[in-house]
Parts: structure tokens; sequence; C-alpha cells
């Protein structure tokens, strides 16, 4: 297994700014010689970089649709490209705008893809529903088939096409979901594990029924959308938009190991890191070295040891 980095630094689907050092910092921490000490042949893409997009003025609510678009773009063709390259591609955010061209880019190299999207918040306001208007709540309404006739076409969206099935789409960890989302959620009959159903199955059973439900049908390749903002924030408090009562480092680790252990793991996105939301520096350095560990475990780091022979 061969993990393709490609660094984001996007900030626009959320007014807050910080998050766009996300890439760096991860990387700062030790991400790629961490990989490479745990077998993986590991390839860095860089950071992608963007364009400044001038007058990009809110359509209805939605703020910095053209920037979004334009980024995401860039983003998808990096995506399908590393994964051309036989890579399973790791996107680090940024904010979760990036989902958008991340799963676009992954879906258009590999066909049908599943989606474990890991994070407090469901991100699935369509332009209409969302009260913010920030993108970074909205991505999923753009790629979900079952949207389509209820997504207006932003500018710099033209080039998105939906790609993922509801019945192919697992939430995880949700606590902090609107209204409209909810709506959005029960009319699809999207499969959702809220921290109630952590708090009730365990993670174990959680991750137990997220890939039966997954591997029903035909097994897809999988793609991780991980919010760092679904861990708790006592443990991953830099990131824009903290929701208590989150799961546990353990349980975010856990998520990732048995996500690798199905062999299917084909995309990862790790976004919502923040150096700025933090107070302190130990806030910051406990956010990012959190996303550190939950990448290695994405990557067969396994908390019971690992030894050259095992390496996959
Ligand atoms: N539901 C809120 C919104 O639509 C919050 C979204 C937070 N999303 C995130 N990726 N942190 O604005
Ligand atoms: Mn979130
Ligand atoms: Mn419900
Ligand atoms: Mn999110």
């Amino acid at each position: 297994v061969s993990p393709g980095i490609i660094g984001a630094p996007f900030s626009k689907g959320q007014p807050r700014g910080g998050v766009e050092s996300g890439p760096d910092l991860i990387r700062a921490a030790g991400l790629l010689q961490r990989l490479q000490e745990q077998g993986c042949a590991v390839k860095d893409y860089g950071n992608l970089t963007f364009e400044e997009v001038a007058d990009d003025e809110p359509v209805g609510r939605v703020k910095r649709a053209r920037a979004v678009g334009g980024a995401n773009q860039r983003l998808s063709e990096a995506v399908r490209a590393v994964k051309k390259d036989g890579h399973t591609s790791v996107m680090l955010g940024g904010d979760h705008s990036l989902a958008i061209g991340s799963i676009h880019g992954h879906s258009a190299a590999v066909g049908e893809l599943s989606v474990v999207w890991v994070d407090a918040h469901a991100d699935i306001n369509t332009a209409l529903t969302s009260t913010t208007g920030n993108i970074h709540g909205q991505p999923m309404s753009y790629l979900l088939h079952e949207l389509h006739a209820k997504v207006p076409v932003l500018p710099n969206f033209s080039w998105v096409k939906p790609c993922v099935s509801a019945k192919d789409l697992v939430y995880i960890g949700l606590r902090d979901v609107d209204p409209g989302e909810h709506y959005i959620l029960e009319l699809l009959g999207v499969k959702v594990f809220s921290m109630s159903e952590v708090d009730k199955l365990g993670v174990a059973r959680v991750m137990e029924e997220t890939c039966d439900y997954l591997s029903t049908r035909v097994k897809k390749p999988i793609h991780l959308s991980f919010d760092i903002d679904a861990i708790d924030p006592s443990v991953t408090p830099a990131t824009g938009t903290p929701v208590v009562g989150g799961l546990t480092y353990r349980e975010g680790v856990y998520i990732t190991e048995h996500l690798c252990q199905t062999g299917l793991l084909s995309g990862v996105d790790l976004v919502e890191v923040n150096p700025l939301r933090g107070q302190t520096e130990q806030d910051v350095q406990s956010t990012v070295s959190t996303a550190v560990d939950l990448l290695l475990g994405c990557f067969g780091r396994r908390r019971e040891g690992n030894h050259p022979t095992d390496y996959r």
C-alpha cells in the first residue's frame, strides 16, 4: 500500500483563517517519515496552489463559490492523477469543502466508491438549506446523485458531476446536524452512526456494521473523509467548529485500523486542522499528532505492534 500525499492549503469553504496551514503542519509532525518507518512507499506530491478569485460575491447565501469551485477542480485532477499512479490518495486539508474535489477525482479514477464520512457534522446542506453559506458544510450535497436536482449550479461548479449514491455513504460521529440536513438524511435513508449509536453499540460494532452495510452489494473502493472535529475537542481542540461529546482518540484510531484491514481503503481526506483555533501550543500539538496517528492507522499501524514482515 503506497500513499500519495496531496497538500491542499485552502480555507475559503469557511470563514476562519489558519486551516490552510494544515498540510505543512501535518508533514512537519513527521507524517512521511513515520509512514516510511512502517514500510509504506510514500510519495509526496507537494501542495496545490490555488488562484485568487477577484469579486467572489455571494451567490444567494453561498460564500466564495468561485474560489471553492476552482480549487476543487484542481484538486479533483490531482487526486485522479495520484490514483492513476497507483497510490492510495491522501488529501491533507484545508477545510472540508475539499471533499468535493477529492471524492470527485477519486471516483473519476476508480469508478463507484463507498464513502465513510467521520465528522461531528453531516456537511450535506445544499446551497439552499445552508444557514451559514459556508461550503464546508455542503460538500456531500454536490456529490450525491440523489441531490443532483436539488442543487443549483454555482459559478465554477459546472465540472462537478455527482458520483456517490446515498446507499454507499456511511456517517460516523455525528452530533451537530442542522434540521435541513436531518431531513435530507432521513429522506435519502442514509446510514448514520451518530455519537448516540457509538455510545450504544461501541466502536467495534459500529465498524463491523459499517463494513457489512457497505459490502452487502459489491465491494467498492472506500473513500474515508475524516474531519478532525469528529474527535472530542479535549483531544483535538485546534479546529474551526469544535463540538463537545466527540469520539475518543482510541475510537478514532480504531476506525482507521478497521478500514485499513478491509484492504479496500483507496482514498483518505484529513481536514479541518486549524492551528489558529488552538488556545495553546499544546492544543495545536495534540490536534496535529492525532491527525498523524489517524493517518498511520489508515496505512497499517497496529497498536499491538508491527514488524517488517507484516508491513502491507
Ligand atoms: N452545519 C454547519 C454549516 O453548514 C457547520 C458545518 C461544519 N462543517 C465542517 N466541515 N466543519 O455551516
Ligand atoms: Mn465537522
Ligand atoms: Mn434521525
Ligand atoms: Mn466536516
